[in-house]
């Protein structure tokens, strides 16, 4: 298939581009490399042999959009491109809103105008809010989200199943990524935050490699079997592989669907600072301090949907998981 990519050059879509390259679909990558670095894409071209075409454009300028469409003819889009900060959706709601929502409502018009339907959506499982039980499935409650990244999300999941019911020539992957981390086993791409990490693994990551001092553990009087919070992590590269199952899917059985991406099981944080101690062979100091506003105790996937229907389960375990991230970390560090 020829396959648009948007947010091509960021941590998850970059994986995506590799894995859709090596299983032989044709990539174009649209970025306006607001969050990732140019040089993704010579990297991919290290792994995979060939550079995927690359055009630096913004979701937001429906003109460029009609462009993509316009100078190229694609059976699917595969959508990454966004804002992902929690805490910054806080301080900049509109921008959260402006990229999130109406830069997929234009890139929505841009495909219908082009005839493209077939969709591959990065939703979360934020959407669920703070879940009545664990494990989580897909027909559990979405919505009470208390932040505006996360409303962006259950926003466009909702604009999307309007369209699938207006219009049943679309067909719709809905995927609702757990907590994503790791790398390519190759060293050359993965998640690279800019400023201080938000999120815990590259966190643990920078104070492995001496770049911060400690890690803040937020809070230790969580209800879990060690008072910290507790998520369901999965391998960047297991997560691709489930976007490649779906697109299969889609050209199938057309139509709407969601599906969970995790792994089904949960670890703790304190489980995660001893799982790269050692994977890394390095301390990992830290100390406990408040818990930070909006953060939930639990949360673990069901996937047992998206290996029903995609024939899909994540393979990587956590050792793996933290092995990559640490060579990953390492080698950026050495250039
Ligand atoms: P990322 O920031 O690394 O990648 C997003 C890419 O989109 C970046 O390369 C950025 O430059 C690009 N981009 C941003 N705004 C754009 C715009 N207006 N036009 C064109 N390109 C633009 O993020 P990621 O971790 O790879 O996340 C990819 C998707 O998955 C996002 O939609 C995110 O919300 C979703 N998601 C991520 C996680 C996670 O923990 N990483 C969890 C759940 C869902
Ligand atoms: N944590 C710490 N210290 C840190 C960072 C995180 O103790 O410095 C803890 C958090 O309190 C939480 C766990 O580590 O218990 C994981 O936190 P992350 O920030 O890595 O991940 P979250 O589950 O909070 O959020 C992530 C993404 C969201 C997404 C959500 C669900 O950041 O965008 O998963 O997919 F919505």
């Amino acid at each position: 298939m020829r396959v648009l990519v948007t947010g091509g050059s960021g941590y998850i879509g970059s994986h995506a581009v590799v894995a859709l390259m090596e299983a032989g679909h044709q990539v174009v990558v649209l970025d306006n490399l607001e969050n990732s670095a140019g040089t993704v894409v010579s990297r991919i071209e290290r792994i995979t042999g060939q550079a995927p075409d690359f055009i630096e454009g913004d979701l937001r300028d429906a003109d460029a959009l009609e462009k993509v469409f316009a100078n190229a003819s694609f059976d699917a889009v595969m959508h990454f491109a966004g804002l992902k900060a929690v805490g910054e959706s806080v301080s900049r709601p509109l921008a959260y809103y402006e990229t999130n929502v109406g830069g997929t409502v234009r890139l929505c018009q841009a495909m219908e105008r082009a005839g493209v339907r077939r969709l591959i959506f990065s939703s979360s499982a934020t959407v669920y809010g703070d879940p009545a039980r664990v494990p989580i499935d897909e027909d559990a409650a979405t919505g009470g989200v208390t932040n505006p990244y996360g409303r962006s999300k259950h926003m466009v999941e909702q604009i999307l199943f309007d369209l699938g019911r207006a219009d049943p020539r679309w067909s719709i992957g809905i995927l609702r990524y757990f907590n994503p981390v790791g790398a390519h086993e190759s060293a050359l791409i993965g998640e690279s935050p800019r400023g201080i990490p938000n999120n815990l693994v590259p966190y643990i990551a920078q104070v492995a490699n001496g770049e911060r001092e400690q890690l803040n553990v937020f809070g230790d009087d969580y209800p879990t079997w060690d008072g910290t919070g507790v998520r369901d992590y999965i391998h960047v590269v297991d997560l691709v592989a489930g976007h490649l199952r779906a697109l299969e899917f889609l050209e199938a059985q057309p139509g709407s669907h969601v599906w969970n991406l995790g792994r089904g099981e949960g670890y703790s944080v304190l489980e995660m600072v001893r799982a790269f101690e050692e994977a890394s062979g390095r301390p990992v100091p830290y100390r406990v301090t408040d818990r930070r506003p909006g953060d939930i105790a639990e949360c673990w996937a069901d996937p047992s949907k998206a290996e029903r229907e995609l024939g899909w389960r994540a393979e990587r375990d956590l050792a793996t998981m933290m092995r990559d991230t640490w060579r990953w970390q390492h080698n950026q560090r050495i250039g």
